[in-house]
């Protein structure tokens, strides 16, 4: 009987406060949901972005902010086959998008939508998967959308096409996933980042890295695409004005999928769309990542948590400490509270 736990939240009270920990409502989860106790927590900028700044229109005040939670299932919803009570999990939350608190990440239990929720290996620590689903779910949105890259689904057989796709900042928590997706699509993939990543992107999936602090970095890229066909861009961050002269002087699909909104100044024949990373709880891309891809590529160990967590602290107090740590910026690490 969900209505009979408790349950406490980290509050946004309104845009501009800091977080503030008091009991909140637990609902039964509809047909399609899932209820979830929180044992890890991470942190995107998103969150700090909509802690001070009234950003969402029709996101009404108080509201309960955050997209990714790991724990195990407290409660099914009556259509739900595929989770039990007792099942580790990961979800991606969409309170911000829906106005629902009860669907928003920083609590100790969360509502997550079936589809947007999967199994995860018992070797996985909980704040180890934390770090998946926003990251993951923005990757693909930006990949396998209708409006954005529209490429095919990943897969574990991997079939090799002869295209790249270009993933810009990947170390960056949607960079990781975009690399490990477009890899698992069967691409080749070439990645802009840090010196310092090199070796952790090259353990993802990517082919190439290209040091973004270096001054010849377009004319690099370029010497890396020659002779072959892009099948597709991501702009997770960094210079999208570099990334748009890449891509304006590369043969084969010159559209850039990005995560922020995209300027309209870009060279002729560059095409771009921006990324709406929630977008994919109401078309297909949901099902393929978190029902047919992840639980069993994860289970394989084809697909890891990346980045590694770094942990801030345990329990909701130390959420707020947390927005503040990703707002200061992360080099190649995800921010994750522990809750259990
Ligand atoms: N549209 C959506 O729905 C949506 C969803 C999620 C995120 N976003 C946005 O997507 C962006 C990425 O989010 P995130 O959570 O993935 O970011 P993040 O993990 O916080 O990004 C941090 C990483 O960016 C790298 N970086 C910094 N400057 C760079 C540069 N000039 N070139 C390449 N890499 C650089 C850093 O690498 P080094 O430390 O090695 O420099 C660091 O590892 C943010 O702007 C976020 O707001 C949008």
């Amino acid at each position: 009987m969900t209505q009979r736990i408790e349950n406490l939240a980290a509050w946004q009270q309104a845009p501009g406060q800091k977080l503030h920990i008091g009991p909140a409502d637990l609902r039964q989860p509809a047909a399609n949901e899932i209820l979830i106790r929180n044992a890890a927590i991470a942190i995107n900028p998103i969150d700090w972005l909509l802690q001070d700044n009234a950003l969402l229109p029709w996101l009404d005040y108080p509201t309960i902010l955050g997209s990714d939670v790991a724990g195990e299932v407290a409660a099914v919803g009556a259509d739900v086959e595929r989770f039990k009570v007792g099942d580790r999990v990961i979800g991606q939350a969409v309170s911000t998008t829906v106005n629902d608190p009860a669907q928003g990440a920083l609590q100790q239990h969360t509502i997550v939508l079936e589809h947007m929720a999967a199994p995860i290996p018992d070797r996985m620590a909980f704040t180890e998967a934390a770090v998946l689903p926003l990251g993951l779910g923005t990757a693909a949105v930006g990949l396998y959308g209708k409006t954005n890259l529209a490429l095919p689904g990943p897969s574990l057989s991997r079939v090799a096409r002869d295209e790249v796709v270009l993933v810009w900042g990947g170390a960056s928590s949607v960079g990781c996933n975009a690399i490990q997706l477009a890899v698992a699509s069967g691409y080749r993939c070439i990645t802009v980042a840090s010196a310092r990543q090199g070796e952790m992107l090259k353990k993802l999936g990517a082919s190439e890295v290209f040091d973004y602090s270096s001054p010849s970095l377009v004319d690099d890229v370029l010497a890396a695409l020659r002779c072959r066909r892009l099948a597709g861009t991501l702009h997770a961050t960094g210079s999208i004005v570099d990334c748009f002269a890449v891509v304006g002087a590369s043969e084969g699909v010159r559209t850039v999928a990005a995560t922020l909104t995209p300027p309209e100044e870009r060279p002729e024949g560059v095409d771009a769309a921006h990324i709406i990373g929630p977008s994919l709880k109401d078309d297909e891309v949901g099902p393929m990542i978190y029902r047919d891809f992840l639980p069993r590529a994860l289970a394989e160990g084809t697909y890891v948590a990346a980045p590694p967590a770094r942990i801030a602290g345990h329990g909701l107090e130390a959420l707020q400490q947390a927005l503040e740590m990703q707002k200061a910026g992360v080099s190649g690490e995800k921010v994750v509270v522990a809750l259990a």
